[in-house]
């Protein structure tokens, strides 16, 4: 039988005699030291997710890149270390390159994966000397006079995947990239702009734990890309496979075998691509498997309501977790100093935000509880912070992040209240 806490407690966070800890730090003392809510971030953790995708793919093909998707967590922190193991960066957005810039990456490393971006975006990121993956030739089209000397467009292979519908990016429906049916158009077309280096680049969904999604999406991608090396006499310089490496939420999912995928993708890389000696760069875009389990959240249960059902009511909102509420997303929860404690009750656990989709779990097995208990939320290091806000008026936590010598070191502080009015001006004749 698996261990409800043993399964999403991954090394270096682990259960002693039912107390959650990281390394010799008790979190929920620690917590009660710097107040709730608070993220805690595991550095070994975000090394061990690195290096379990670049050993696997690095062991099949050796000129292989990670560029890290920054919208999954995009504290600079987290982004230097990744930076500091060889990894590039993904951004969606100007605010997300300056953040990596920030964070020390050089232009070389750094991608652009916008959708219907503005002019001046693009050609703000064509002066930055960023490769982009367009994700339409209208793009190009907008900035034809400047354009940057590569260019990769955006594919929809026609399939997708993910574990909600609001996260499956690729297939009929999908609002992003070019249906296969018109890319030959586009890449000519780019031609006659007197284009000549080029790249490709996809991204199918997010979240997926199974194996046979990326062989089946790769196949479509690798053989569209050969198709178009054929027709067009293109040389790819890089083909970008996207993100969505998936991970456990739930208890009994399977977490993905990396080397599994990475051998997958690579035979067919080399089934319906790699030809002769060109060798071209084979770039993944990872954002979840890289950080989801490294982080924990950690929040105080504030009072609670037992009539018809149970209600656990926390200082954890949708303003900081947001993914139950826009997806139904399911995060293991657990109270940090009650680990082996039996699950007794059916709780729904919300948070103080005055919505009634500020539910952070329903109808889940839940031990006693006291108010002033500490609980703890599991994969919360992606999609998390990067989509938190001040709903409400509450403020966003404090981030720390534990180094693999088990220092502890504030990453981001806590807002303050000034935060809340900080780009506001009151015209003067509102001020009395
Ligand atoms: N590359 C591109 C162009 C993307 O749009 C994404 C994610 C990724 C890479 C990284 O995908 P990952 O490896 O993390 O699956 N907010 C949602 C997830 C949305 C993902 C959007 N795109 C959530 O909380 O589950």
């Amino acid at each position: 039988m698996v261990d409800i806490n043993d399964y999403f407690l991954v090394k270096p966070f682990l259960n002693k005699n039912g107390n959650l800890y990281i390394y010799d730090i008790n979190l929920a003392e620690f917590s009660e030291e710097r107040g709730t809510p608070l993220l805690v971030t595991s550095e070994e953790r975000l090394e061990n997710n690195y290096f379990s995708i670049y050993n696997s793919f690095q062991k099949f093909y050796k000129k292989f890149r990670i560029n890290y998707a920054v919208k999954a967590n995009s504290n600079p922190a987290i982004l230097s270390i990744f930076r500091k193991l060889g990894s590039g960066a993904d951004v969606a957005s100007l605010g997300e390159l300056f953040i990596a810039k920030f964070a020390g990456f050089e232009k070389e490393m750094i991608s652009f994966t916008p959708n219907y971006a503005s002019k001046e975006s693009l050609e703000f990121a064509v002066k930055s000397g960023i490769t982009i993956n367009f994700d339409d030739i209208s793009q190009l089209e907008l900035i034809k006079e400047s354009h940057p000397e590569i260019v990769s467009f955006r594919l929809n292979p026609g399939i997708g995947g993910g574990e909600f519908p609001g996260i499956v990016t690729g297939g009929h429906g999908s609002k992003f990239g070019i249906p296969e049916a018109h890319i030959s158009k586009v890449y000519k077309k780019a031609m006659e702009l007197g284009i000549k280096r080029f790249g490709i680049h996809m991204h199918g969904g997010s979240n997926n734990l199974n194996v046979e999604y990326f062989k089946k999406i790769t196949e479509k991608f690798f053989n569209i890309a050969s198709n178009l090396r054929k027709e067009l006499d293109i040389n790819f310089e890089f083909l970008d496979i996207g993100g969505g490496f998936g991970v456990p939420y739930r208890i009994n999912e399977i977490p993905l075998n990396m080397e599994e995928v990475a051998e997958g993708i690579i035979d067919n890389f080399k089934k319906y691509y790699l030809k002769g000696k060109d060798e071209p760069l084979l770039i993944v875009e990872p954002g979840r498997y890289l950080v989801a389990d490294s982080t924990i959240l950690l929040g105080k249960v504030t009072a609670i309501k037992n009539y018809d059902k149970k209600i656990i009511g926390t200082d954890i909102g949708m303003n900081i977790l947001i993914r139950p509420a826009l997806y139904n997303a399911y995060h293991h929860i657990a109270i940090a100093n009650k680990l082996d404690a039996p699950l007794i009750d059916d709780v729904t656990i919300v948070g103080q935000i005055c919505e009634n989709t500020d539910k952070i779990a329903e109808n889940r097995k839940f031990p006693e509880t006291e108010v002033g208990d500490i609980i703890c939320i599991f994969n919360s290091g992606a999609y998390v912070f990067s989509m938190s806000s001040n709903y409400n008026g509450f403020l966003r936590p404090e981030e720390i992040l534990i180094s693999k010598d088990s220092n502890i070191y504030t990453i981001r502080e806590r807002d303050d209240y000034l935060d809340l009015v900080k780009n506001v001006k009151i015209p003067d004749h509102l001020i009395f």
